[in-house]
């Protein structure tokens, strides 16, 4: 199947491990000149020795920054076009909120605002920074890495709930507002995806409820009917086939990769 992916150019925010490298690799697989950045200036540019080693014909820019960080994202923005002079396709993935089953009433105001301005407002901003470009262009992808708490709330990850509820609706009204320009936006929720995150996640986890960290990854296990943690390129395919001419009639949804998990039918 041709995707009709070689040649573009596509920028991949925290590439350097988990979902956001898997996703760099099928991009340099697909043919794609890549962007990736990530906040550790010796894990990003592992990650671009890596992609050079497996893929030798990829052309690749790495790049330190923040993409939480307004002045960092628009230096990345600034540079890569300078590099390539154009972006076609943005895979937003950056940190989600910390993890905690904090009571509701003892999160402050503070607490929310560094959620808002976290993963919320870092995909916000790096949307609004290539819009334009890719409107002027007439093609365009975004393609957000949220999460199924937003869909499906959970008392252990509210604050992350409340930002990817929002991120799902803020995917959905700007491909409507981009659809006439070819630029669709879409969103991939990984349910439980062995990465670092994850792992670190589950450390968390154990000590809040006092339990192993074995004990509980069998407990989430459990809770997926296809009986396993997902891996990070079982999310990379499908955010590639969303990047990809065959996705060309599909915008403002969003798409669960999670192994069965979610229990909404819709
Ligand atoms: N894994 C799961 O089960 C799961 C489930 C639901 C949703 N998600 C979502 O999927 C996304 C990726 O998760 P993951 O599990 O792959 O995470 P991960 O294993 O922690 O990897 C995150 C990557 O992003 C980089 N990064 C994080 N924050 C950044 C920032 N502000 N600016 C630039 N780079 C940044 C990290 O490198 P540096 O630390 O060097 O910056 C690293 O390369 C997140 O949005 C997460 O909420 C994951």
């Amino acid at each position: 199947m041709d995707l009709g992916l070689t040649g573009k150019v596509a920028l991949v925010t925290g590439a350097s491990a988990g979902i956001g490298y898997a996703v760099a690799e099928k991009l340099a697989e697909a043919g794609c000149k890549l962007i990736i950045c990530s906040r550790t200036l010796n894990s990003i540019k592992q990650a671009e020795q890596s992609l050079i080693k497996d893929f030798i014909d990829v052309e690749i820019f790495s790049f330190c920054a923040d993409v939480q960080n307004a002045e960092q994202s628009q230096s990345l923005i600034q540079e890569s076009l300078q590099r390539f002079g154009r972006i076609d396709i943005l895979i937003n993935n950056s940190e989600g909120a910390s993890f905690s089953g904090e009571a509701v009433e003892n999160l402050s105001d503070d607490d929310w605002q560094t959620v808002f301005e976290g993963k919320l407002m870092g995909y916000i901003r790096m949307s609004n920074l290539v819009l334009p470009g890719m409107k002027n262009q007439q093609w365009g992808r975004i393609i957000n890495i949220v999460g199924t708490s937003g869909k499906e709330p959970s008392s252990r990850l509210i604050k992350s709930g409340v930002a990817n509820a929002a991120l799902m609706n803020f995917t959905k009204s700007v491909a409507m507002q981009a659809a006439k320009y070819n630029v669709l936006i879409t969103s991939v929720n990984p349910g439980v995806i062995d990465t670092p995150r994850h792992r670190q996640y589950l450390e968390v986890f154990a000590e809040e409820e006092n339990q192993t960290i074995d004990f509980l990854r069998g407990k989430i296990t459990n809770s997926i009917p296809i009986g396993r943690l997902g891996f990070s390129s079982e999310v990379a395919n499908l955010v590639i086939f969303l990047a990809s001419e065959c996705a060309s009639y599909i915008t403002g949804i969003t798409i669960a990769v999670d192994g069965g998990m979610s229990s909404s039918a819709f």
